[in-house]
């Protein structure tokens, strides 16, 4: 935290991340907890703790994190994790907003539909849909008139039944997969990285 705000030129940030549930991750949510605690995280979060690492880290953590960063979109909606979340009033925030670009997802016809209804384009929609379910949504994008666009969502909304009309795409189904084996991995490989 110490070497982060300095680089930074910062005496706090408004929101700390553990990207991962790696190696010993609790010690890492304890530093994030002092952070917090010093004032020099206003807020802090947790990025790909699902299932067992979420209800390992319930039982321990002495702040509960304001932020979760995982998938979703229209096609993973997080249904069983936003049950823990809403118990703590944690907040959602969406990574793969865009579903990574998926094409089969930006051309589902409910887009294209109220795409034409509101004057946005299916992109639009789909980001609206996730500030409507209350996530926070961060869309990649190396477009500058996307990045325009992506921002131009706050002058409509979605009515209860095409909101109900969306949910219907929900497969359950996430573009990627973290394996157990691929996070010790990474727990591994940091190191031998960090001397580079
Ligand atoms: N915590 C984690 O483990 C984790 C994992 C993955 C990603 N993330 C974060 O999630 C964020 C989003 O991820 P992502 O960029 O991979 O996926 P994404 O936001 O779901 O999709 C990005 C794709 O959507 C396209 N796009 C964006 N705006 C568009 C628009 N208005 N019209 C048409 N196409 C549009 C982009 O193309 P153009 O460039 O052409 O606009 C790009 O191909 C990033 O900040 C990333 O760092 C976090």
């Amino acid at each position: 935290m110490e070497e982060t705000l300095e680089r930074l030129g910062l005496e706090y940030v408004d929101l700390l991340y553990i990207h991962q549930p790696a190696g010993n991750w609790l010690a890492g949510y304890r530093q994030l907890e002092k952070a917090y605690k010093e004032g020099k995280a206003k807020s802090i979060g947790i990025s790909n703790f699902e299932g067992k690492y979420i209800e390992e880290l319930e039982t321990k953590w002495e702040v509960i994190p304001q932020f979760i960063q995982v998938e979703a979109h229209p096609y993973f909606t997080q249904k069983e994790l936003r049950g823990t979340l809403d118990k703590y009033g944690i907040k959602l925030m969406s990574w793969y907003p865009l579903g990574h670009g998926d094409k089969s997802l930006l051309n589902e016809p409910v887009f294209a539909k109220l795409g034409k209804k509101y004057g946005k384009t299916s992109v639009q929609i789909i980001l609206r849909w996730h500030t409507q379910m209350g996530f926070v949504v961060i869309p990649g994008s190396k477009n500058v008139d996307h990045i325009r666009d992506n921002l131009d969502i706050l002058d409509f909304r979605l009515t209860e039944e095409e909101m109900t009309e969306i949910a219907k795409l929900d497969k359950g189904e996430r573009y990627y997969h973290w394996t157990d084996e691929q996070l010790a991995g990474f727990a591994a490989w940091r190191p031998s990285f960090e001397t580079k």
